[in-house]
């Protein structure tokens, strides 16, 4: 099995048995976006805790295999990492989280989709404005 058969394997696993997938209480940020493409949707809720770091977090939504494991694996990511963390994530590293997989510029906005979410979550949570440099890739 070739390592691309691998990730493609593990993105269909965070498809069909996403982790971190449900609805926070006590919530500290709620952030929610749809893919202009397609009309998918992530939602992500954030529990902040001591030090700006990200107690809990969880997503809900609905979508292809890439949007949705791409969801959950950042999920997991974050989890514990300073709010600051986020604010660093770039495309490249949601690209490297799910393996570096061969794709076309729609399915990349599936991919970023979590990204973008948390991020504008974070960012609003701080007090400052989200730019997302990706809206202006043409599909
Ligand atoms: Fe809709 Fe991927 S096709 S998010």
């Amino acid at each position: 099995m070739s390592s691309a058969d691998i990730y493609r394997e593990l993105i269909l696993d965070y498809y069909r048995n996403p982790r971190n997938f449900g609805k926070l209480e006590n919530v500290d940020i709620s952030s929610r976006d749809t893919n202009p493409l397609c009309g998918d949707e992530i939602e992500i809720q954030v529990r902040v805790g001591e030090d700006q770091k990200i107690e809990e977090v969880k997503f809900t939504g609905k979508g292809c295999a890439i949007s949705q494991a791409s969801a959950s694996m950042l999920t997991e990511l974050a989890k514990g990492k300073p709010l600051e963390w986020v604010k660093e994530l770039v495309k490249e590293d949601v690209f490297e989280m799910l393996g570096n997989p061969d794709l076309g510029p729609s399915r990349v906005k599936c991919a970023l989709l979590g990204m973008k979410v948390l991020k504008t979550g974070v960012y609003g949570y701080l007090g400052a404005h989200y730019e997302d440099q990706d809206a202006s890739t043409p599909p």
